[in-house]
């Protein structure tokens, strides 16, 4: 069985083909990303409209490219002008439409089961080129199309082993299951009593976590996306600090804001505003070692807040697995601070609980997560196809 997964929510266009048989690992046949960080950068954010636009432009060459990889392109023997079908294009989506229909004449079905789309939480511009694209490979194709929760493509990656290139094994693993679910658009805390089953318990009240990285980047004139680029310099603090003789004291220090409220949200708007002040504060240019601190403080302060509400959280529900997903799950000092805490807690509830993180190309958004998604849904039975004019984005699906 085969499944062409499609993810356009934010700023990355990404397809990928995965096959599964009965008693056998997932196997990707295809993958490919186009990812829209060069255009985006230039403003320090992601304009919807203009993801849009970019969506569509690369839908498909990606589609032409990812079925190539997958030995699926086939040159159609019957030519047809499949305009008419597509004519629910006609209003919003024309530059798709004029790309689809030429692609739709010429290339045949192909031998593909479902197509599994992003339908929710992201930027509805955007969800909607994938939807649309989704809708009409449908519609010409005849296949059936699964809607995915984007969140709960972040949460099933972490599930998965990848001992090869291209095979995916999914982990036996324990419930209930934890997931921080971390991102430019997310903060989360979801508790799964068992698969397929969430349960939002907390999340942020105002900025994401991935978003509050951004902004401080752009605080201390780093490129978008902030993430990795202040994990950089945070780490280089850290490393200088240590090789000091005198240890080096950070002369920065942030809030950690909600860290002892009862419930299990966050906050992150506190720790952006106090940075801005700590830089105006200084009165003069930023050094690089004024960067460096900053960094790692910021870090330090956020990455505080989410071990200690999420091992709270795990030792109330007494969650068995802990996972994170999430384009800042690729953040190595989250990593290894929240492996150091697991190793180092006292609490006799929470020995043994298992924490799971996605390989980091599989923590940023990708197509391979919304596959995987809907090829879990499909193995336990809970699949959901959707009518293909019933297919709406919806910017705020919630799990
Ligand atoms: O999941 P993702 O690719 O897209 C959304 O759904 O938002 O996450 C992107 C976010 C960006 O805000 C980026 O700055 C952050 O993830 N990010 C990181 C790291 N890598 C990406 N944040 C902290 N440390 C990183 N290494
Ligand atoms: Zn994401």
């Amino acid at each position: 069985m085969k499944i062409l997964a499609i993810e356009t929510s934010c700023d990355e266009t990404g397809i990928a083909i995965l096959e599964y048989s009965a008693g056998s690992d997932i196997t990707l046949l295809g993958n490919v990303l186009a990812s829209q960080i060069e255009l985006h950068a230039q403003y320090g954010g992601v304009f919807p409209t203009m993801a849009k636009r970019a969506h569509a432009e690369k839908i498909v060459p990606l589609l032409t490219e990812v079925l190539d990889q997958a030995y699926l392109l086939d040159v159609a023997t019957v030519v047809v002008d499949h305009a008419a079908s597509l004519s629910f294009l006609d209003e919003k989506e024309l530059a798709l439409k004029d790309m689809l229909a030429p692609f739709l004449t010429y290339y045949e079905k192909r031998d593909i089961d479902y197509i599994a789309v992003t339908v929710g939480p992201g930027l509805e511009p955007a969800l909607w080129v994938g939807i649309n694209a989704a809708r009409a490979l449908s519609v010409v194709w005849d296949i059936p199309v699964i809607a995915i929760n984007h969140m709960e493509g972040h949460i099933v990656t972490a599930l998965f082993e990848h001992p090869e290139e291209t095979v995916f094994v999914q982990k036996e693993i324990n419930y209930p299951l934890l997931a921080l679910l971390v991102s430019g658009g997310h903060t989360e805390l979801v508790l799964s009593s068992s698969r397929g089953e969430y349960q939002k318990i907390g999340q942020t009240r105002d900025d994401a976590v991935g978003e509050a990285f951004d902004k401080v980047a752009r605080m201390l004139g780093l490129p978008y996306p902030g993430g990795p680029a202040i994990s950089r310099l945070a780490a280089q603090w850290r490393s200088s600090a240590r090789s000091d003789l005198a240890e080096k004291i950070n002369p920065f220090t942030l809030p950690r804001p909600m860290l002892h409220s009862p419930d299990y949200d966050f906050s992150f708007s506190g720790i952006k505003t106090a940075t801005l002040y700590a830089i105006r504060d200084l009165g003069r240019a930023l050094t690089e070692q004024d960067k460096m601190a900053i960094a790692c403080a910021f870090e330090d302060a956020v990455v505080e807040v989410l071990i200690k509400k999420t091992l709270k959280a795990a030792q109330e529900y007494n969650a068995q697995t802990i996972i994170v997903g999430g384009g800042v799950a690729s953040n190595t000092y989250l990593r290894e601070q929240l492996q150091k805490a697991l190793r180092e807690i006292k609490n006799i509830d929470l020995r043994g609980l298992y924490l799971l993180f996605p390989e980091p190309w599989l923590a940023t958004d990708n197509a391979v997560m919304i596959g995987l998604a809907a090829m879990t849904q499909i193995r336990n039975e809970q699949i959901k196809t959707a009518a293909p004019s019933e297919l709406r984005a919806d910017g705020n699906l919630s799990l």
